[in-house]
Parts: C-alpha cells; sequence; structure tokens
C-alpha cells in the first residue's frame, strides 16, 4: 500500500512558509526522496504557499537546486520533472485572514479536501494562519504538523494548543520534533528491548549513569533574533534531549503502537525530579563571541550552552544521575548517548555509547584479559559503524522524510504529544526560575572548546 492511499487521490501538503530555509533544505527534498520511493500517491499535490511574486517556473527552477543538493537520493532530471509536477506555487499573504478565502477557493477548484497543513514558519504565524484556516477552509478534513519550539513556555503553549484545539482534534496535530525522525533515535528502542544482555541490566544495578551530549559546531548563525530569545535550554533540551532521554529510559511499552510509546515516554518525563540546587546541578555558558554576533543584544545573557545532571524517581533509575550538555560553536560535532556500567571491583564499567550524528553506530567497551602470561586485563571494544556502510546511508531516511512519510500515513509513534510537552515545559520553566532566583552564574567558554570547564566537574564524560 503507497502512503496515500488512504487519503484517496485528492490530497494535499500546504507548505506555510514555502520559501523559507526549511521547505527548501529538508521538505521539498524530503518529499522527493518519498516520491522517489513511490511513497506518494499520483494525485497528491504539493502547495507551497510564499509571498514572493514567482512564477510556477520560477519557483519550480528554485527548487529544483535545493533538491539536488539535499536529496538523499540520487538526483535524476526525469524523476524531477515527474515530482516538478506536484509543485504548485500559490502566491499569498498568510497573515491576510480574507486570503484564505482565495486559497480554498483554489482547493475547491483542484478538487483537494484531504489536507496535511505544514505551519513552517515562526510560531508568532501559528495562530493567524489557524484562524484563517478556520474561516475558510474549515470543512476540509485536515492534519496540521507544527514545527518547534512549541511556545515560549508553558503558558504560551498552552495559549498556542487552545487555539489550535479549536480547528484541529488533538490526533491531528503532529508535534514535529525532529530528533524523534533520526536513525539511531529509533535503533535505541530496538538495541534496548531487542537484546536480552541490554534489555536486563538496563536499571540502577548496573548502570552508573547515562550522558546525553548535543554538540555543535555550528554558532546562531542567522537565526539570532530567535535564539537571543530562547537559548540552549528552550532550543534542544526542552524538546530533542528531553524526547532523547525518554526514548533512553523509559519501561517497555506495554501496548502496541504509538500509544504504548507515548504513555511510556510521558510516565519517564513526569518522573523527572525537578532540580532544586541549580548551582551545583546545571551550567549554562556563552561562548566568546556571542555578543558581538550580528543582532544580539550586546548584553545579552542567553546561554548558548548547558549541562545538567537529573535524576528520575522510579524504581529503575534511583539514584542514578541523567547528565545532559549541548552547545553552540563547541569542537565537536556530536550526538550520542553514553550508557555507563558500574565498575566490577576496581575494574572499569563497560561503556556502551549509541553514535546518533554524525556518525551513525553502536561501540560497546569490555574487559578482556591482555595475552601473555600475566593476569593483566585491557579494555577491548565492538565498534559498529553503521553509516560506514554505503548501503546503510541510501537506506536511512532523512529525518524530516521519516516523519513526514509517517504523518501521511497517520502513524503518531514519531511526534510528540502533547502532554509530554506540557511536562517539558513544567521542568524547564522550573530550572529557569531557580536558576534566575539563585543568580544566573552564565560561564564563557572559548569557542573550539567542550564548553565551560565547570561542566566537567560533573562526570567523566565519555567522548
Ligand atoms: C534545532 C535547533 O531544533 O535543532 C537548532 O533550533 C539546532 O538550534 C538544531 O542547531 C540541531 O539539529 P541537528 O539535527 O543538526 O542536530
Amino acid at each position: 500500500m503507497t502512503g496515500l492511499e488512504t487519503m484517496k487521490n485528492r490530497s494535499a501538503i500546504t507548505l506555510f512558509g514555502g520559501t523559507g530555509d526549511l521547505t527548501y533544505r529538508k521538505l521539498l527534498p524530503a518529499l522527493y526522496n518519498l516520491d522517489v520511493l513511490g511513497k506518494l500517491d499520483d494525485n497528491f499535490k504539493i502547495i507551497v504557499i510564499g509571498r514572493r511574486a514567482y512564477t510556477p517556473e520560477k519557483y519550480i527552477e528554485i527548487a529544483r537546486d535545493w533538491v539536488k543538493e539535499y536529496a538523499r537520493t540520487k538526483f535524476d532530471n526525469e524523476q524531477f520533472e515527474s515530482y516538478a509536477q506536484r509543485i504548485i506555487y500559490f502566491k499569498m499573504d498568510m497573515t491576510n485572514e480574507e486570503e484564505y478565502k482565495l486559497l480554498q477557493d483554489f482547493y475547491t477548484f483542484m478538487k483537494i479536501d484531504q489536507h496535511v497543513y505544514y505551519y513552517a514558519v515562526a510560531p508568532s504565524f501559528f495562530i493567524t494562519i489557524t484562524n484563517g484556516l478556520k474561516k475558510y477552509c474549515a470543512s476540509n478534513n485536515a492534519k496540521v504538523i507544527i514545527e518547534k519550539p512549541f511556545g515560549e513556555n508553558l503558558e504560551k503553549a498552552a495559549i498556542l494548543n487552545d487555539r489550535l484545539a479549536e480547528f484541529f482534534g488533538q490526533e491531528e496535530i503532529y508535534h514535529i520534533d525532529h530528533y524523534l525522525g533520526k536513525e539511531m533515535i529509533q535503533n535505541i528502542l530496538s538495541l534496548r528491548f531487542k537484546n536480552v544482555i541490554f534489555k536486563g541490566i538496563w536499571n540502577k544495578d548496573f548502570i552508573e549513569n547515562i550522558q546525553i551530549t548535543a554538540a555543535e559546531t555550528v554558532g546562531v548563525g542567522t537565526r539570532a533574533s530567535y535564539y537571543d530569545k530562547s537559548g540552549a535550554l528552550k532550543d534542544m533540551v526542552q524538546n530533542h534531549l528531553l524526547q532523547v532521554l525518554s526514548i533512553v529510559a523509559m519501561e517497555e511499552p506495554t501496548e502496541e503502537g504509538s500509544k504504548g510509546i507515548h504513555i511510556s515516554q510521558y510516565n519517564l518525563l513526569s518522573a523527572i525530579k525537578p532540580i532544586e540546587d541549580v548551582n551545583n546541578n546545571l551550567i549554562m555558558g556563552q561562548y566568546i563571541g556571542y555578543l558581538d554576533e550580528a543582532n544580539i543584544d550586546p548584553d545579552s545573557k542567553t546561554e548558548t550552552y548547558a549541562a545538567l545532571k537529573l535524576f528520575v524517581d522510579n524504581e529503575r533509575w534511583e539514584n542514578v544521575p541523567f547528565f545532559i550538555r549541548t552547545g553552540k560553536r563547541l569542537g565537536d560535532r556530536q550526538t550520542q548517548v553514553v550508557v555507563q556500567f558500574k565498575a566490577v571491583g576496581d575494574t572499569p564499567g563497560n561503556v556502551l555509547i549509541i553514535k546518533i550524528q554524525p556518525d551513525e553506530g553502536v561501540y560497546f567497551q569490555f574487559n578482556a584479559k591482555k595475552p601473555g602470561t600475566e593476569q593483566e586485563l585491557q579494555p577491548i571494544s565492538l565498534d559498529f559503524c553503521q553509516s560506514c556502510i554505503l548501503e546503510n546511508r541510501i537506506n536511512t531516511p532523512e529525518a524530516y522524510e521519516r516523519l513526514l512519510g509517517a504523518c501521511l500515513v497517520g502513524d503518531r509513534s514519531l511526534f510528540s504529544q502533547w502532554d509530554q510537552i506540557v511536562v517539558s515545559w513544567e521542568f524547564i520553566n522550573n530550572l529557569l526560575e531557580k536558576y534566575h532566583k539563585q543568580g544566573s552564574l552564565l560561564h564563557n567558554y572559548e569557542q573550539g572548546s567542550m564548553g565551560p570547564i565547570e561542566a566537567e566537574k560533573f562526570v567523566n564524560w565519555i567522548n
């Protein structure tokens, strides 16, 4: 069954923010890949909303270059020509409610009545677009995909959720967290639950600590106006890294399908203990040179780095610290989960590293006898580099491709849920409030380093 058979043949995705970076870099290439793989129905259309006065030909010309550069599957002119037949550039001002009438007229003319709306725009437009759709496109059968950040805090997220709920049912709202679409994040489920060697020891009796790192070499780039109001905790931890934590630490789902996973994730997230002693459990940093970046407030106290230590209040994880760190302009681009197992007497514990990016793979370190007459030990390792194998790279969908494909067939398991967003915001809001109350210590760090040295005191980070 192809992806959209369930949606019959008058279906479309409408991309609000059609001339933005996300559409060009991620969405159009992802949809191209789905098309190449035969996962789009023959009559499926891609309606791209933009304010610029592009002719359809001009837009296709622009799209061609982006798809050529970013599509995972091999670019093929003929294939692209057929893909381009699906794309329709629709010029409108998405902030003008009345223009949604023209959009609806267009849908009617095209006989499209099954919709996915993708809000690939700044959050300040989410409500505006929803109001326009509500007024003129209300009769449509529709799902909506929403980008992060979902609100700037819990209160704003709740308002947004209420407004969306006036038009979309909760089951139709797909909160995209592209980390959940990453191959190795999905692989954590298989590693944990399909290997008896890990399944049985994934708990406080055998695990010393768990470290989740998302280190980036890039800075704020052109997103200063958003980032300076957000910072690492809201930009990366509230969503992506807490989601990763939930997959790493949740109980095995007892129900099949997305519902079971969501319940387990929610239970884990709501068991995270609020951090009381912020000064000893949170390190915030800002890279030297951040204040000189374009459009950054010269007095900005926004963190570009955060490292935190937290505990999960349940039987499995009693007294096991979880460390999360993320930062911009660090020495290495590296996202990984490290599971540090307990030592056996004086012998160092095993280490499991789930490599998420840029390399994808699994590394496991254990102890063995050093060859020779002495009874000496040495650490040895198994290092499986999944992405080193060409075939694996070809067969690994990009996060957006996987997520768009999942939404089209109504698979919600790869999307974060509103109840998870609420508890994640509660945790982060609470943490930030205490951080500001307790003196807002912000450490500077050199670009190209691994962040403030104060975070080294937390734990022996395994790089
Ligand atoms: C985004 C953040 O959600 O994720 C960015 O807003 C960050 O600041 C990006 O750079 C990281 O994504 P990835 O896939 O490159 O790890």
